[in-house]
C-alpha cells in the first residue's frame, strides 16, 4: 500500500493526526489502542524505545509482569504491522529485577517473547553517561534487530559502512583487500548520547528526558529500510525516528502519549520540513520545563 493509501485508511480508523504533513503522520493516543485500530502489514520497518519501566517522567512502574505482559501485547500487536520483508529495531536498556539483579537488560526479559526472528543485537555505546560509584558506569544498550522471515530482509550495508578504515591500502595477491565504500560498522556502535547541561548540551537537545541521538536513527533508518518505504514508531517522544526519516527521504507514522511531547515532535518535524537543523530547536529554559504527568 502506498503511503497516501495508508494515510485515507489510518485518517478514517484514527481520526484526525495531531500534526501531518506529506510525508508523515503524528497521532497523540496510547500506542496499544491505536495500533488495534489500524490494518496489518503496512509498514516495512518499526524503529523505537518504549518505556523501560523505571520511573521516567512519562511512566508509571508496573510489576515486572504486568511490564512484560505489556511489552508482550504491543510488540505482538505492532509485529502484525509489519509488512512480509518487514524489521523490528528495538532499542531497550536495563531495569533493577527486586532481590534479583541491580543492572538486568530488559532483552534478558523479552528477547523471545517477541513473535519475530532475532537477525541479531546491536550493541549501542555511547561512551559517556553517569559516573557510578558502586557499579561500573553503564556506557550501552542494546537496539535488538528483529525481522519477519529470517530469509527476505532489508540491509543495506553499503549506506553505512564505516569510511574509517585503517589500513586502506591493505592488499592480498595484488588486489585491494578493502571495499572502497568503508568497512562494516560492526555490531558495536559507538554512538554519543545527546547530552544536556551547562555548555555541554547536545545541539539536537530537546526537553523530551530521553531523546535517541539522530546519528542512531540515521544508521537504522539506512540499513534496515529503503527510500520510500513507510516506518513506524510506536512511542514517538520528541520526534528522532520522523526526523531521520524525513532526512531520508523515508514516510513515516507515528504514536505518542503525551501531547506535551507530541507538541516538541511536531516543531522537529516543521523544522526537518524547512532544512537542516542549523540553530537549537529549544532554547536552554525549554530544555528545564518539566512537563509532570498526563
Ligand atoms: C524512551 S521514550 C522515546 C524517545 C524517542 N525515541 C526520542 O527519540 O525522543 C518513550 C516514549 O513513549 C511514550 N509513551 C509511554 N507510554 C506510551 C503509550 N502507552 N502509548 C504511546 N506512547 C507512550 C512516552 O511518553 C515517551 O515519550
Amino acid at each position: 500500500m502506498d503511503f497516501e493509501n495508508i494515510r485515507k485508511d489510518l485518517t478514517t480508523s484514527l481520526g484526525l493526526p495531531y500534526h501531518e504533513t506529506e510525508t508523515c503522520m503524528l497521532f497523540c493516543g496510547d500506542t496499544l489502542s491505536l495500533q488495534k485500530k489500524i490494518a496489518p502489514e503496512i509498514f516495512s520497518t518499526i524503529i523505537t524505545s518504549p518505556p523501560y519501566n523505571i520511573g521516567k517522567e512519562y511512566e508509571s512502574v508496573k510489576p515486572l509482569n504486568d511490564y512484560i505482559d505489556w511489552s508482550v501485547e504491543w510488540i505482538g500487536r505492532a509485529s502484525k504491522l509489519l509488512l512480509a520483508n518487514g524489521a523490528l529495531l528495538l532499542n531497550l536498556g536495563y531495569m533493577t529485577v527486586e532481590n534479583q539483579g541491580h543492572a538486568i537488560p530488559i532483552p534478558y526479559l523479552l528477547w523471545d517473547k517477541v513473535p519475530l526472528y532475532l537477525n541479531q543485537e546491536i550493541v549501542w555505546n555511547y561512551s559517556a553517561g553517569v559516573a557510578c560509584k558502586n557499579y561500573l558506569s553503564p556506557r550501552n544498550e542494546k537496539v535488538l534487530w528483529y525481522v519477519k522471515d529470517s530469509k527476505n530482509y532489508v540491509f543495506n550495508l553499503d549506506a553505512i559502512r564505516d569510511r574509517n578504515v585503517k589500513y586502506p591500502n591493505s592488499r592480498r595477491n595484488g588486489k585491494s583487500r578493502v571495499n572502497t565504500l568503508g568497512k562494516n560498522p560492526s555490531d558495536v556502535w559507538e554512538i554519543a548520547k545527546v547530552t544536556t547541561g551547562y555548555n555541554r548540551s547536545s545541539v539536537e537537545r530537546t526537553p523530551h528526558p530521553c531523546q535517541f541521538p539522530s546519528d542512531l536513527t540515521d544508521r537504522l533508518v539506512l540499513a534496515f529500510s529503503n527510500e520510500k518505504e513507510v516506518i513506524f514508531d510506536p512511542f514517538v517522544g520528541s520526534g528522532t525516528t520522523f526526523e531521520s526519516c524525513m532526512k531520508n527521504n523515508r514516510f513515516c507514522i507515528g504514536f505518542e502519549i503525551k501531547p506535551e511531547y507530541c507538541e516538541i515532535a511536531k516543531k522537529r518535524i516543521q523544522q526537518a520540513e524547512q532544512g537542516a537543523r542549523q540553530i537549537p530547536l529549544f532554547s536552554c529554559s525549554d530544555r528545564e520545563v518539566n512537563f509532570g504527568s498526563v
